[in-house]
């Protein structure tokens, strides 16, 4: 090693908190209301500010949401739903629990994300639901998937866990018609600790997941529990304990307020990457969609393109620097292998991706100088490998 290695460890990600966090949170915890309440509807109302949908209900993770959107769209066994298989594995699982089908489409191996031709080819009479990612925070192909949607009767349920303020055609993530899931685990582009929202545009859908993500208790606990509220309640339907509390609302709100200040700090790291990476022979970097739109830069994904991955990820932790794995493919995940016989798939882009994505240190806190040492040592590295 030529360079001077830095001594402090460069995170994969972590959270930009600042003091309106802070005091939004404290403010909350003073309140005297820290569970559901009055800011998770101010945060549930400024979130279809930001994206135009109709309705958003907040929850305690983007998991959560799925599991609800499935349950409350009535997903039979043996029902399948269309998604990458180059998803978070939490998307399977769900499907898993309704003991519906997942089919797998193969992805653009340049952006990561789904390739929308081959979507088509993938339907059968038994396609319920297709989960396109908005991987790493440029939009999937929104018009291809709307217009299969409208020609085959299946409801679009976009993966927007990693794009707050990704826009696809001017029009932000979510605010397409059908449903949209986010996320606010702690490396998401804002976040509340954990969390996740819902964004729709049906109003009935909204009632159905309001009493299923909370026992199915029609009457939210703060009306119950407001002066002169009726402290009884009725079950309509088992349902399950998935609400946000207020306490991270706060946090949600306070971090919502920032989202341009911290993906465009998020827009000027990825560039730096882009800039410090380019040409170099043994990496493919991330490629931007054709079509219109803003990219969140959720990620930083590179591609080894014959360095044994393994190997790379020893060496950077010698340079002090972190990193993630965005995704390990979900059909080559050993339950979702052995139960849908991953193996068989033809899923060569996503194969032919999988061992070589690598996710650099991302985050709105990280200065440009972080960056410009990631580039110089994997430049090192590469360049004595
Ligand atoms: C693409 C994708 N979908 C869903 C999720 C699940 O989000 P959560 O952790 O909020 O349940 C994640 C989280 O990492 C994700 O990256």
């Amino acid at each position: 090693m030529s360079m001077k290695i830095r001594k402090d460890f460069l995170p994969f990600s972590r959270p930009s908190i600042g003091e309106t966090e802070i005091n939004s949170v404290v403010a909350c915890l003073k309140s005297g209301w820290i569970t559901t309440g009055a800011l998770c509807k101010e945060f549930e109302d400024k979130f279809c500010g930001l994206t135009g949908a109709r309705q958003a209900v907040t929850l305690n993770s983007a998991t959560a949401g799925m599991h609800l959107m499935l349950t409350a769209l009535n997903l039979q066994p043996g029902d399948e739903v269309i998604t990458p298989s180059m998803t978070f594995a939490s998307t399977i699982n769900m499907i898993a629990m309704r003991q519906a089908k997942p089919v797998f489409v193969d992805i653009d191996y340049d952006t990561l994300n789904i390739n929308c031709d081959l979507i088509e080819a993938s339907l059968t009479s038994r396609t319920k639901v297709i989960i396109p990612v908005h991987f790493a925070g440029a939009p999937a192909d929104m018009d291809k998937i709307n217009e299969l949607a409208r020609k085959y009767s299946f409801v679009v349920l976009e993966d927007a866990a990693h794009a707050v303020g990704t826009y696809y055609k001017g029009i932000h993530a979510g605010g397409f018609g059908h449903a949209a899931i986010f996320s606010f685990h702690p490396i998401k582009n804002i976040t509340t600790g954990e969390g996740g929202m819902i964004t729709l545009n049906d109003a009935d859908l909204e009632k159905k997941l309001r009493l299923l993500r909370f026992h199915g208790i029609e009457r939210d606990a703060w009306k119950r529990y407001g002066k002169g509220g009726d402290p009884s309640y009725d079950i309509m339907e088992p349902g399950y304990k998935y609400n946000m509390p207020d306490l991270l609302a706060a946090l949600g709100i306070a971090q919502l307020e920032r989202w341009k200040e911290l993906n465009g700090r998020r827009q000027t790291l990825a560039r730096l990457y882009l800039a410090g990476l380019q040409g170099i022979d043994g990496l493919d970097l991330p490629k931007a969609p054709q079509y219109d739109h803003i990219h969140a830069w959720h990620l930083f994904i590179i591609k080894l393109k014959d360095y044994f991955r393994d190997e790379f990820m020893q060496k950077l932790a010698e340079y002090n620097i972190g990193y993630g794995l965005h995704f390990p493919p979900a059909h080559t995940l050993s339950y979702v292998n052995s139960k849908y016989n991953g193996s068989s798939m033809p899923l060569q882009e996503t194969n032919r991706a999988a061992d070589k994505i690598l996710s650099l240190p991302l985050f709105p806190d990280m200065t440009e100088d972080d960056v410009q040492y990631v580039c110089a040592a994997i430049k090192e590295i590469l360049k004595n490998g």
